[in-house]
């Protein structure tokens, strides 16, 4: 089952949340300053311990990583980094969607049942909220029918309009969500 819910996702009392991360695991401002101001600098350090794939990154864009959550409610915190907006033109949708789908198998790798994704790259990185909110409902939805783990995942918004373009995405793509 998918929900939309509206809050701050360092709250969340779920198995693991997602941060919106960059390539160099090493903190920023949005939900990734949130999630490390709430985990504690644990957090920073288990980033610091991930081993580089290149010079200055950790996590390339699309991909996932997984550290313990520490002081969060939650267990663990997948870090992905989303596509910086270009205009849509630089294979933004389909890193959009390994985000998505890159979160997922890591979850399922630590038998996780619920987990909480924000809004990824519809902050700082641009991504118009509407293209990204139906491509979000169509892959989690997807992958859910799938693989029916994990059993449990939350679309968290941190404002009002992207709680509504999840919502309006879940009606134009006959997903079943709970508001
Ligand atoms: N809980 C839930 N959602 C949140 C929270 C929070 N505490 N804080 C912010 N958000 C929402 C934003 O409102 C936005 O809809 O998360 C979504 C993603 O916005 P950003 O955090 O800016 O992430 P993104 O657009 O993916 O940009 C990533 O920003 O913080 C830096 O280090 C990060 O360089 C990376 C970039």
């Amino acid at each position: 089952m998918i929900e939309i819910v509206q809050a701050d996702i360092t709250t969340l009392r779920v198995d693991a949340i997602v941060n919106a991360a960059n390539e160099t695991l090493l903190g920023g401002g949005g939900v990734d300053g949130a999630i490390h101001r709430a985990a504690g600098p644990r957090l920073l350090e288990a980033c610091r311990a991930i081993p580089e794939v290149r010079a200055g990154v950790r996590c390339p864009t699309g991909a996932a990583r997984i550290t313990p959550g520490f002081d969060l409610p939650a267990r663990f915190v997948v870090h992905t980094v989303g596509p910086v907006w270009r205009g849509g033109g630089c294979d933004e949708p389909s890193l959009l969607t390994a985000c998505h789908r890159n979160a997922l198998a890591l979850a399922r790798e630590h038998t996780i049942d619920s987990i909480a994704f924000p809004a990824i790259s519809c902050g700082v990185y641009g991504y118009p909220r509407n293209a990204a909110a139906g491509l979000a409902l169509a892959v989690l939805a997807d992958e859910q029918h799938r693989t029916r783990t994990p059993h449990r995942i939350v679309l968290c918004a941190f404002d009002p309009s992207m709680s509504e373009a999840w919502r309006r995405a879940a009606e134009r793509l006959h997903v079943d969500v709970v508001q």
